[in-house]
């Protein structure tokens, strides 16, 4: 058998190269949010086998003292997260030139881990998790010490290979080529179930890297606001008949959820100019949202809540309300007072409803995280009962005119899921989706991703202010706000992001851009680092867009010729922009709606002022974006065609897409008629 001592001389980086002694346990800061146990059910031979695969990480002489310690962590928080490894005190996205490495990306990749674990931005930081319950940078503490080593050690002719949290090793490559390539919880198909990949993260060998949390692109909740006051504010448009230049100025918009991504809602709806009551269970999250002035007013009552909000109504003043409690009492008081409610959805964590994703009516959230401990059977069975509480509010206040949309988050799957099968439009199974719409199904999908319309980002890798103040400033002076009215949308957005103060964690920003406007503010940005008017910027994306992300529950909602259940685009996109030379490329299974749901990637590209860069850019970003218009136009999506058509036309020579003929619907219908009336007649 090989000896760990071989082992160890047959690696340069390894934790026993890192560390002379076992560091000390750090010490657990109070106030700092953490994960509940993660259900732990194991067999006593599984048990074996995770204790053994985090032993994996560990040099041999400390496998002794690790090995009782690994297990506690697994029996009782369900996971090994080898805390004993964790740098002790805060993790922040420091600037740039404070990270060692070999290249420029090496330094910018610690710079966007660091700042996804940072406890300011991240959801249970000492869990590796930075949102949506579950989504996890990497598995453990032993991987973010080797990643950080890797990214230092990486030089612009390697590529590191991560496979759900595990780093694999660096690679030879070539400067063209991805210096990071993440792939999260891809599972065999006849295995992609959430009970099999529980177990299998267990067994330490699958990570949910949710979007950006496993792609190392997170950007706080700023990253979602832009998104949720574009689909609040159209859906004002679209279905309370608010004509496109105005905004939700008297509207109620109630929802739940102030956690990661659900926080923005607060903002959001205010930067709209509407009122909103969103319920939350947990206190202290909807202290960071007051702390960073995104709620301007908490209560326990919902009377309270109705009463301010109406108030702020009749004055057309934005403003947000936390209600401290379930979102199903809060439901259940406006059905009974009659409150007419405009707009209505849902961001909890339904994605992972039995893993605490979703507190049930009827328990506080203390009890829930010490329910998901000790009876997780109960739980499961009250989470049941509440989402079909829910449900039926929702129905109730719906048939009273008020607009339900699911918000990505699995909700109307979770109700399903509970029993519910009137939710489906065939009465039986989500095969043809439910009879309420998604979000994108109704809204995001043909009013922005049909277009190329999605979430472009960048960080500031300098970590200055002004920085950020010139990248809005130059990314403004890109948009042309009498094109469309989404880019009035999103010129104001860019215009008002600096007084909006929307920076949490790392100097960065998130505009909703289409293909070519993204390629264009990208090229101005290199240049700009080129100039040396700013330092160097990473570029990237949510997952969350039109080519990234294949699922029918979100995403590809809005794709209706049977291919929605085909994930073919992700793949493509993730494997088009890694040819294509991105610096970093993502592909995981779950995102926002949960394993099995969806694959998704992602990429991040580095701006480091060279013509190198250019080129990708011209090359990378509008493939980015344009294999989703490109699949969404050839699914018959009407704006997705008229888009491909310019395309082909300003790209004549360099890209060409292919377009659907279509068929006349009467042919269609009265061929198939005709045909199955002969076949009976046989
Ligand atoms: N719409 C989008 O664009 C989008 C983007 C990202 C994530 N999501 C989805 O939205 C969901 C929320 O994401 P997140 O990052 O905010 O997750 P999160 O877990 O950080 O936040 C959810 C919050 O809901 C609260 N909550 C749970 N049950 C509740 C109840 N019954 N009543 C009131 N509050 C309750 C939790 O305490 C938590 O703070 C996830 O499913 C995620 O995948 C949607």
């Amino acid at each position: 058998m090989v000896a760990n001592a071989d082992i160890s001389k047959a690696m340069e980086i390894h934790l026993g190269a890192l560390f002379d002694e076992l560091p000390p346990m750090p010490d657990f800061r109070p106030g700092i949010r953490r994960a509940p146990a993660r259900h732990f059910n194991l067999s006593q031979k599984d048990t074996e086998l995770a204790l053994k695969n985090a032993l994996r990480y560990i040099p041999g002489k400390w496998h002794q003292a690790l090995a009782p310690e690994f297990l506690d962590e697994l029996m009782n928080r369900g996971r090994v997260y080898g805390y004993r490894f964790r740098p002790a005190g805060a993790i922040k996205g420091q600037p740039i030139e404070e990270y060692r490495g070999n290249c420029i990306e090496g330094k910018a990749f610690q710079v966007m881990v660091d700042n996804n674990l940072d406890f300011d931005v991240a959801l249970y930081p000492y869990e590796l998790v930075t949102y949506g319950e579950t989504g996890q940078v990497c598995q453990n503490w032993m991987q973010y010490r080797l990643i950080q080593r890797y990214l230092e050690e990486l030089t612009a002719e390697q590529t590191l290979v991560m496979a759900s949290g595990h780093p694999v090793g660096l690679f030879a490559s070539s400067p063209e080529a991805p210096r990071v390539i993440i792939t999260n919880a891809l599972m065999v198909g006849c295995f992609d179930d959430p009970e099999n990949w529980h177990r299998a993260a267990a067994l330490g060998v699958a990570n949910y890297g949710q979007m950006t949390a496993g792609g190392w692109m997170y950007i706080g909740p700023q990253g979602i606001v832009h998104g949720t006051y574009s689909t609040i504010l159209n859906a004002g448009r679209a279905k309370l008949g608010i004509p496109p230049d105005q905004d939700l100025a008297g509207r109620l918009f109630v929802t739940s959820g102030l956690g990661g991504m659900s926080g923005a809602q607060g903002k959001a709806v205010v930067i709209a100019n509407g009122v909103g009551i969103i319920a939350e269970v947990d206190h202290s999250r909807i202290q960071s949202r007051l702390d960073q002035g995104w709620i301007d007013q908490v209560t326990e009552s919902p009377a309270e809540a109705f009463t301010a909000a109406r108030e702020c109504q009749r004055k057309r003043r934005g403003y947000a309300i936390a209600f401290y409690g379930n979102v199903v009492d809060l439901l259940e008081y406006a059905a009974r007072q009659d409150i007419q409610i405009d707009l209505l959805s849902d961001q909890t964590s339904c994605h992972a409803a039995y893993e605490g994703g979703y507190c049930p009516q009827g328990i506080s959230f203390e009890e829930r995280t010490e329910l998901l401990r000790s009876g997780h059977a109960r739980f499961r069975e009250l989470v049941d009962a509440s989402l079909r509480r829910h449900y039926e509010l929702i129905k109730a206040l719906a048939a009273r005119g008020t607009y339900f949309f699911d918000y990505g988050n699995s909700f109307l799957k979770a109700v399903y899921d509970a029993g519910i099968t009137d939710i489906c439009r065939n009465g039986e199974n989500p095969l043809d989706g439910f009879i309420f719409q998604s979000y994108v199904e109704d809204i995001m999908g043909p009013i922005l991703f049909d277009y190329g319309y999605g979430p472009f980002r960048w960080v500031c890798l300098s970590g200055k202010d002004e920085d950020l103040a010139k990248t809005d400033r130059a990314a403004m002076a890109c948009i042309n706000p009498e094109r469309r009215f989404q880019d009035r949308d999103n010129y104001i957005w860019i215009r008002d992001a600096l007084k909006n103060r929307l920076v949490v964690g790392s100097r960065a920003r998130i505009l909703y851009q289409d293909a070519l406007g993204r390629m264009t503010i990208a090229l101005k940005f290199n240049e700009m680092v080129r100039n040396g008017e700013i330092g160097p910027v990473m570029l990237g994306r949510d997952h969350h867009d039109t080519g990234g992300t294949d699922s029918p529950f979100r995403e590809t909602a809005n794709v209706r010729d049977g291919s929605n259940i085909m994930a073919d685009m992700a793949t493509h996109c993730f494997a088009g922009n890694a040819a294509r030379g991105m610096s970093l490329v993502a592909l995981h299974n779950g995102g926002g709606v949960g394993i099995g749901k969806a694959i998704n990637g992602g990429f991040g590209l580095v701006l480091d002022g060279s013509t190198r860069v250019d080129a990708v850019i011209r090359r990378a970003i509008p493939w980015d974006v344009m294999g989703g218009v490109a699949r969404r136009a050839w699914a018959r999506n009407e704006a997705s065609i008229e888009t491909c058509i310019q395309y082909n036309e300003l790209r004549r020579g360099a890209d060409h897409i292919t377009l659907p003929y279509l068929a006349d619907e009467g042919l269609v219908s009265d061929s198939v008629n005709n045909a199955f009336a002969k076949a009976s007649r046989r």
